[in-house]
This record gives structure tokens, sequence and C-alpha cells, in this order.
């Protein structure tokens, strides 16, 4: 029996979640793995119940089980409040209490998904790379920061984005061993021509480039990523970046491949890993059955390879994803003409359907 924490959030993460769960207990029928499963509150559900976005308690409970499922958290009920007290701080107390520090974001183009990208066909065909993005510390997580009334009465806000040696080995060592997986390049991104923290930065995973010659490493400038993203994006195999740069580049990377709504992620770090979908709450479609769950199971698909060694099981998934998008149907976020549009609970129902015994 496997203990699998479920955090569904806020918005769409409720729909969403309940569709990987749905697949979840395919996966028990289809195979001999046993999931014990305890949802938890986390975001501004747990503001609404609790008062706070996380409990000590759902955290403990978290840290003690093998693996941590998350839908999405935030909402414009909670946008108000002061930052302690926001949603996405519950997101980010989780991430930091399980030390979850290399959040993998792979970007694969869906080839019945290639007309739905913003991007020319010539060049988003057969897109496949990985996004590395710290996760548990820089500029998020600074404790140089707040708001400040100044001797004139203005206001000013700050952070720090820091990094330790250590920090940025232990994520880039991952992005190495990734590589070695794949086609053996990383490239760093960063701010060196700025800031300091990236030249730091810059010289650790160069040095930790060292112990892996096998895998060729380029550094890039922030900015000219985010062009060279739009340019010619297959040029990039493995991607590692800080928390910041990570955040805003995984979801300008989502847009590649047609929708947000497709783009898993798995975030590794000591023991327990956690796994969400890239999207957000997406407050505007919540509830009205509109969201797309894709996302969502394709990390479950990520968990059972990473959290169970069922890498097996994980391409199954990922199979009758692609079956059900090759069948022509799409939500909303993925519709073209001529193909079937369906909500995101047949969605769900019909990657269930085609989970059949092997
Ligand atoms: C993400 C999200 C979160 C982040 C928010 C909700 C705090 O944008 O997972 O990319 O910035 O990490
Ligand atoms: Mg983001």
């Amino acid at each position: 029996m496997h203990k699998i924490a479920v955090f569904p959030g806020d918005g769409i993460g409720l729909e969403v979640t309940a569709q990987a769960m749905k697949v979840l207990r395919k996966i028990e029928e289809i195979s001999a793995l046993r999931f014990e499963t305890e949802e938890l509150l986390a975001g501004g559900a747990s503001i609404d119940k609790y008062g706070v976005p996380l409990t000590t308690e759902n955290l403990e409970k978290a840290q003690k089980t093998e693996a941590v499922f998350l839908g999405a958290v935030g909402g414009p009920k909670w946008d108000n409040l002061p930052s302690e007290k926001r949603p996405e701080k519950g997101l980010l107390a989780l991430r930091k209490g399980l030390n979850a520090y290399a959040n993998v974001r792979p970007v694969k183009m869906f080839p019945q998904l290639v007309f739905r990208s913003p991007i020319k066909e010539e060049i988003v065909k057969g897109l496949d790379f990985v996004i590395l993005r710290e996760l548990v510390s820089g500029i998020y997580f600074g404790s140089l920061r707040g708001i400040e009334r100044l001797p004139d009465g203005a206001e000013r806000g700050f952070n720090t984005m820091s990094y330790t040696t250590f920090e940025i080995e232990r994520v880039a060592r991952k992005a190495f061993e990734f590589a070695r997986k794949r086609r053996k390049k990383v490239t760093s991104v960063d701010k060196a021509n700025v800031l300091e923290v990236s030249q730091l930065w810059r010289k650790v995973v160069t040095t930790v480039a060292k112990d892996y010659p096998d895998v060729e490493l380029s550094h890039r400038y922030v900015d000219d990523c985010a062009m060279q993203l739009i340019r010619d994006p297959r040029q990039f195999d493995v991607i590692v970046t800080g928390n910041l740069f990570g955040d805003i580049l995984s979801d300008e990377s989502a847009m590649l491949t047609g929708s947000i709504g497709m783009l898993p992620s798995a975030s590794v770090g000591d023991k327990v890993a956690m796994f969400e979908p890239v999207h957000g709450s997406a407050p505007d479609i919540a509830g009205r059955d509109m969201a797309n769950p894709l996302a969502t199971i394709l990390s479950l698909a990520m968990m059972m390879e990473y959290s169970f060694d069922q890498a097996v099981l994980a391409r199954r998934i990922e199979k009758a994803v692609e079956a059900v998008l090759a069948d022509g149907y799409r939500t909303v976020d993925i519709y073209t003409e001529g193909t079937t549009k369906v909500g995101c609970d047949k969605m769900g129902d019909l990657v269930v359907q085609k989970l059949t015994v092997a």
C-alpha cells in the first residue's frame, strides 16, 4: 500500500485532481499497486477552514507520505490578503517543507496539438526539452523582504535573490543527471551580466559540469533564453535555472506546446516528491467543467515513474493521453475545428477507458 497526500487546492485544482484520481483507481485495477490517498486542504481552501494557507499538521502529514499530489491554489477571493496569508504561500510552504528543490517541467509537443501552438509548425514540431527549476530558494524565499514606509511617507518594496553554493550544486547535479538520460545537453540560464547571485550560479554550474564530461554545458542569459525559446526551441535539451527565471520560462515554454493545460511537473528533492500541473487555479473557468485535466493526469504519470518506480505504467498513461488526442477529443483550451469538444470530467473518463489491460 503506497501512501499519497492529495491537495486538490482551489479553483480548477479540484476538477483536474478528481480526474487524476480516477486514473489512479484505474491503475489499481490494471496493476498490483494499491494506493492509500488522503485529501488535505491547502491554499484558499485551507485559509477558509483554518485561517492559514497550510497547517503544520497537514504539512507533517504530507512529509510522512511517499508522494504528494497537488491540483492548484489561489483565486480572487484571497487576492487581497497580506502576502503571508495568501494561498500561494501554502504551496511554497509545501515545496519547502518537502525540500523538493528540483522542479522538473517537461515541455513536449503532442503531434496532434502542433496546430494549436501560436508558433509556426516548423519551429515547434517534435519539441522535447525539460526545464529544471530550482524550487525552494532564490528570490521567492529570500528572507530580506518586505514593504517599508520611508521618511517621506512613500513606500519601498524589496526582495532578495540569493543562492548558496550548496543550493546551486544540488540542482545542477540533477540537471546533468537528467541530461545523461536524454540528449546530453545542459543550458544553464542566469543573468550573470548584471547579478552577483547569477555570477556564483554560473561558477558553480561550471564546476559541477567537470564531473559530467559526457554532457555539453552552455550558458545563456535569461532574456536571451526567452527569445531563443521562440526563435529555436528545439536547441534545448535540459534547461537549469533559478526559481524566478524558471517560473517565467516554463509558462513561456508551455505556450509553445499550444496550452499550459498540457504541462505536468514533478518536484524532487530529499525523499517525498510532489507532483502538480504547471498551470494555476484558473478561477475564471473553475467549476464549469471546462478545465483540461491532461497536465494533471500527466503529473500522475510522473508520480508513477519518480515515486513508485513504475516507468512502464507512466508510459501507458502517456500513451492513453495520446490515444485520446488521436481520437480527436479536446478540451476547450486545445480545441480546433473538426475535433470533438469535451469537458474536464469526460476527458478524464476517456483517458481511463484507454487504460485497459495491456
Ligand atoms: C507555478 C506557479 C506558482 C509559482 C505560484 C502559484 C506560486 O506559478 O507553479 O509555476 O510561482 O511557483
Ligand atoms: Mg508559474
